[in-house]
């Protein structure tokens, strides 16, 4: 299915670009610009961004990896103590 009109990207390709981008760099946090940087496209309209997005989010490869997550500790006013500092703390 075609996903966008513009540069004629399908739904396949989208998929193949986070599946390659996953296996690559199991860290590397997946965006829509950076789908289209691997597929040597970038948006014209934008008119597709939601199906683009919809479509991103259905593949299993596009979750934040595990180590990346909660890493947001200092950049809050809360003095919760970070979750990814307790995790390393207790390696
Ligand atoms: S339809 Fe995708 S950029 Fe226009």
């Amino acid at each position: 299915m075609i996903i966008c009109h513009c540069r004629t990207i399908t739904d396949r390709d989208v998929h193949a670009a986070i599946n390659w981008m996953r296996a690559s760099d199991h860290t590397t946090l997946i965006t829509p610009g950076k789908v289209y940087k691997a597929l040597g496209k970038s948006a014209d309209c934008g008119g597709c961004m939601s199906l683009f997005l919809a479509t991103m989010r259905s593949n299993p490869n596009l979750e934040v990896p595990m180590e990346l997550r909660n890493i947001r500790c200092g950049s809050t006013q809360e003095k919760r103590e970070c979750k990814a500092t307790v995790k390393l703390s207790t390696i």
